[in-house]
């Protein structure tokens, strides 16, 4: 049997691997450390609340998690121990029991089922001041926790600071695509942190190359993955600006090569490992979209599933989509700007649209979904149209 050649350490390009370096956002660690550095020298009277905001794949969990790392290395020998924790709110979705959870971490939980939010809140401050902790929290995807418990949470960590009268203990870190789960009223409370937002771009093409590089050092033989293969993953890649995207298809990629025996991670394994990522990554696609390109995708799939057809015209398209505007409290877009949206959906090889000249009544143009099943697409569009 031969032994693998292309992989040196393959667990080095996992989702949940948190790399040493991390080009590119450097600074946005050291910006959270300087934020947070009031709080690490006197965790008893300061507390902190910083808001990171990005796209999809621009480093936002990573940033957070090698700031609790440093935190953790750190500072293990104050007289309050500063105390982080983590949690993604997609997964947990129940602002009590991830209190709960918080707890847990010093040892603690609520003794039974059936407090109320603000019982929790005294419970937790007091348990806190008991075990001289300070603890710095991340709500990761935080929207969700919102979509399911509207924005009272935000509301309680904000006024955690406020009711520990004796001393701090609370900071957090809240992670978001953007600040659109908070309507007009609740982004008052923005407006006194603005120094605390920290705003992660998409990463543009060099910026991939320099991210895949080091994952490339880590994870592959040397000599395995040759320049132009990087380049490729990083070109396609940067279209949405996407880190993890781009790592998936080296990583794919390498597997395709590996799998064949092959010596080299060649462009045309990336160009294969495209093609075979659509599922799941359309799946993330749909997260890039503004709403009314979610409507159409949903009204389209509506259609699709329903009609069991291959294809829509545009008309039934558009008269499908104002219903669904309809439903979705938006304002239907004018012709015009509606082609726009249908273009780019095009444009992300989401759906194709082909102008017919055959019809006796002039030209028809038919829409249809590619690839991705429309049953798939429609509930992907319509819990991101839920949750944001
Ligand atoms: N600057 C970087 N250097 C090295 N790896 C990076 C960098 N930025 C992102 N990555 C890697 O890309 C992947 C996606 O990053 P991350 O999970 O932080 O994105 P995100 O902004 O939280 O995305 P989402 O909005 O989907 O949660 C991770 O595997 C992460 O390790
Ligand atoms: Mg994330």
């Amino acid at each position: 049997m031969e032994k693998p050649k292309i992989f040196k350490d393959e667990t080095k390009l996992f989702p949940e691997y948190i790399p040493k370096k991390t080009p590119h956002r450097e600074m946005e660690v050291n910006k959270l450390k300087s934020l947070f550095d009031v709080v690490l020298q006197n965790p008893a009277e300061a507390s902190q609340q910083v808001f990171i905001l990005g796209p999809v794949g621009s480093g936002k969990t990573l940033v957070s998690k090698k700031f609790l790392q440093y935190i953790d290395e750190q500072y293990q020998t104050n007289a309050i121990r500063i105390k982080t924790y983590y949690t993604n709110c997609r997964v947990n979705k129940v602002f009590s029991s991830i209190l709960n959870n918080i707890l847990a971490t010093i040892g603690h939980s609520f003794p039974n089922r059936g407090f109320s939010v603000d019982e929790i809140v005294q419970y937790f401050l007091s348990v806190s001041l008991e075990e001289n902790v300070h603890i710095i929290s991340v709500f990761d995807e935080f929207d969700a926790l919102v979509a399911h418990e509207g924005v009272e949470p935000l509301y309680i960590i904000t006024r955690i600071r406020e009711m520990a009268k004796d001393r701090q203990i609370l900071s957090s870190i809240i992670i978001s695509k953007t600040f659109s789960y908070l309507d007009k009223a609740d982004r008052g409370i923005l407006s006194s942190i603005q120094k605390n937002i920290i705003k992660l771009e998409a990463y543009s093409e060099t910026q991939l190359n320099d991210i895949l590089f080091d994952r490339i050092l880590m994870a592959f033989n040397e000599g395995t993955v040759g320049n132009e293969t990087t380049e490729l993953i990083a070109k396609i890649a940067s279209r949405y600006g996407d880190a993890r995207y781009a790592i998936e298809l080296l990583h794919l990629a390498g597997r395709i090569a590996d799998f064949r025996g092959e010596d080299r991670v060649r462009p045309d394994h990336v160009r294969e490992a495209k093609l075979q990522l659509p599922p799941q990554i359309r799946k993330e696609e749909i997260g890039y979209l503004d709403d009314h390109e979610k409507i159409l995708l949903l009204s389209l799939s509506k259609l699709l599933k329903e009609n069991l057809g291959e294809r829509v015209t545009l008309k039934e398209l558009q008269q499908e989509y104002n219903m669904s505007c309809e439903e979705y409290n938006k304002t239907p877009l004018k012709y015009t700007q509606l082609w726009i949206r249908i273009k780019d959906l095009v444009q992300r090889d989401l759906i194709s649209a082909e102008v017919s000249s055959r019809g006796h009544r002039g030209k028809t143009t038919f829409i249809s979904l590619l690839n991705v099943p429309a049953e798939q697409i429609y509930n992907e569009t319509k819990e991101r149209l839920k949750n944001g």
